[in-house]
């Protein structure tokens, strides 16, 4: 008999025919947001669902008796809660690796547009407010040849400092633990304490997973450690930075400036960033290329395939974040 699963958000229909050969799919192309309750009352009959940041947690486990896969399209999974899936035998996926490069790059481009001001130089051409040349205008700080601090050496950061040989600087990192020697060695990375990393990088980019640890990794005690003409950028989730605390430290220009692609409460965002100049805002698309958002869409689809037991890579999907689980399934 067919398992059922829920697609729980729009996606490419390409792969929604990819999965629609091995399951009964109920999807949601229309793309509208279900609320917690819809969610687990859709889930009540379902054996899986392919999720794209919605929550799943205690509540909409128990609405959902038959659930044995949950596929997240991201690599952060933060809206999983993971003692509630272990408690009920419930395998989640997640999409890592495919978006490190993708990821990456954006983090250069919102360090480099926050370090040269570039939203807004781009704010002042569209107002019409361009007159003339001087000396001063909008001079922002050098990247090339200045120390990049990355907090969170995953594979995203690494290729984040990856990337700064070109550019010429020193690269110092902050990590729960030291990476290995060799990567060390590759990325002619210097291990830090937070504190030492804040005080000397000249560009921090923020790279970590969004944990109960690392909530508010950086707030007031932080920003005040940071050089005043230091940026700092975040890529990785809302929630680890203190979005009031760094609001203050731009508005009083006790640091330079700041890169966000993400937010405490998005899509909502702390009104106080809009009248700031000095920070460059995104909506969260640090994933965002169509080649990239393909390759995670088909590796989220691989895993709720497999981890049902289907296709062939049947009871091996790629990337599932507590595979102990799978072991429990009675057959
Ligand atoms: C995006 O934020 C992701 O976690 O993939
Ligand atoms: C986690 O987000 C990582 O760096 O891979």
């Amino acid at each position: 008999n067919v398992k059922k699963i829920l697609v729980s958000r729009a996606i490419f229909p390409d792969v929604l025919e990819r999965l629609t050969r091995y399951f009964e799919v109920e999807s949601n192309q229309e793309d509208r947001i279900f609320t917690s309750a819809e969610l687990a009352a859709k889930l009540a009959d379902k054996d899986g669902v392919f999720i794209a940041g919605d929550r799943i947690n205690e509540a909409v486990l128990a609405a959902a008796p038959r659930l044995r896969v949950a596929a997240n399209m991201a690599v952060g999974y933060n809206n999983f809660d993971m003692e509630a899936f272990n408690r009920a035998n419930v395998l989640g996926t997640n999409t890592p690796d495919v978006l490190n490069e993708t990821t990456a790059d954006l983090g250069w481009a919102l360090m480099m547009a926050a370090a040269r001001r570039m939203s807004e130089g781009e704010r002042l051409l569209r107002a019409g407010k361009w007159d003339r040349w001087s000396y001063d205008m909008l001079t922002g700080s050098d990247v090339y040849g200045s120390t990049l601090g990355v907090i969170g050496m995953g594979r995203i950061g690494q290729a984040v400092a990856r990337r700064a040989r070109g550019f010429g600087m020193r690269v110092v990192y902050h990590n729960r633990s030291r990476v290995a020697a060799e990567i060390e060695r590759e990325l002619n990375a210097e291990y830090l304490s937070k504190p030492a990393l804040l005080a000397e990088a000249d560009h921090v980019v923020l790279v970590l997973p969004y944990t109960a640890e690392s909530h508010h990794t950086i707030g007031a005690a932080e920003l005040a450690l940071m050089k005043r003409t230091a940026t700092i950028t975040n890529i990785a989730r809302g929630g680890i930075v203190d979005d009031a605390a760094l609001i203050e430290a731009l508005r009083t220009r006790q640091i330079g400036a700041a890169g966000l692609d993400v937010f405490e409460g998005e899509p909502k965002l702390n009104p106080g960033f809009l009248d700031l100049p000095n920070v460059v805002l995104t909506p969260h698309i640090g994933s965002a290329t169509e080649a990239t958002r393909r390759a995670m869409a088909n590796l989220a689809a691989d895993n709720l395939i497999a981890g049902l037991g289907e296709g062939p890579q049947a009871g091996h999907p790629p990337t599932p974040i507590n595979p102990d689980v799978m072991a429990r399934w009675s057959r």
